[in-house]
């Protein structure tokens, strides 16, 4: 993408102080946009804004914790507020949840991981949609994964989350193309980022996925930043209720 092809437009990131969500908001800044770097984790989120406001770039730091419909809500409405409108939504926070076979998966992990997962990013697009569309105006990119289309052996609740958000995508993309908003999500495979790290360190074997992957290598969380950058941009304009794959062949094996 180039400089500039965001410019004059506010967006939204979730999930951002770390990982995916962070070189998400970096990349954004650095295309133009003002950005609302929202997490749960405040540290993290007030260190990405650093980052931007050191490369030029302006942000703001929000608190929100997806599963709350009251925090989801703030952050919308200070979104607004701070930056004037809402262009572009990326609801990308999310977590692992717990390996393990489906049927062994606790309770409460399971619960835990839907929540954040998939009430979290159809949360966000409650409070982000009825802006969008007195707007006339949006576009929203929902993080899924290569494990929201084909399953993944030890990760149910994950995996079923991620299929949720799919099928959340398409629906709200169909519902609202009328209003001129945009629905996508995007589908990263293995990234070195945080999550994965803690993944490595709970199943030392995963380590060894690298060489399974058609590249030889684990993707980068600036990769998956630029495939968002376009479907979340302008030159993505007729694209809608699309998952776009980020995995460096690994589903299409
Ligand atoms: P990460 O763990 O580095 O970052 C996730 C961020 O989400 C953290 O900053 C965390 O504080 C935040 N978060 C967690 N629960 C939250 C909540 N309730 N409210 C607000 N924020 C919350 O993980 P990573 O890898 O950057 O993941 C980002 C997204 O990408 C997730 O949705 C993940 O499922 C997805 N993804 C990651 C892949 C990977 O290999 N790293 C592969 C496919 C998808």
């Amino acid at each position: 993408m180039t400089a500039g092809s965001l410019r004059e437009k506010t967006v939204l990131v979730t999930g951002a102080g770390s990982g995916i969500g962070r070189a998400t908001a970096i990349a954004c800044a650095a295309a133009g946009a003002s950005v609302a770097v929202s997490d749960v984790n405040e540290s993290g989120a007030r260190t990405t804004v650093e980052q931007i406001a050191k490369a030029g770039g302006q942000a703001q730091a929000i608190r929100a914790d997806v599963t709350r419909a009251q925090d989801v809500q703030q952050l919308i409405e200070q979104t607004v507020k701070r930056f004037g409108r809402l262009d572009i939504a990326v609801n990308n926070a999310g977590i692992e949840g717990q390996i393990g076979p489906t049927a062994k998966c606790p309770e409460e992990v399971w619960d835990r991981t839907i929540a954040v997962n998939l009430k979290g990013v159809w949360l966000c697009m409650k409070y982000e949609l009825p802006v969008m569309a007195k707007q006339r105006r949006g576009s929203i990119v929902n993080m899924a994964s290569a494990a929201g289309l084909v399953g993944m052996q030890g990760l149910a609740p994950y995996a079923a989350s991620k299929h949720g958000i799919i099928g959340l995508t398409k629906t709200a993309a169909l519902e609202y193309a009328k209003f001129g908003i945009r629905v996508n999500a995007v589908c990263p495979g293995l990234i070195e980022t945080p999550m994965l790290e803690r993944q490595r360190k709970a199943v030392p074997l995963m380590a060894g996925l690298k060489f399974l992957q058609p590249m030889g290598r684990f993707g980068r969380p600036e990769e998956v930043a630029q495939a968002v950058l376009w479907l979340c941009s302008d030159a993505a304009s007729f694209v809608t209720g699309h998952a776009l794959t980020v995995d460096g062949g690994w589903t299409a094996q």
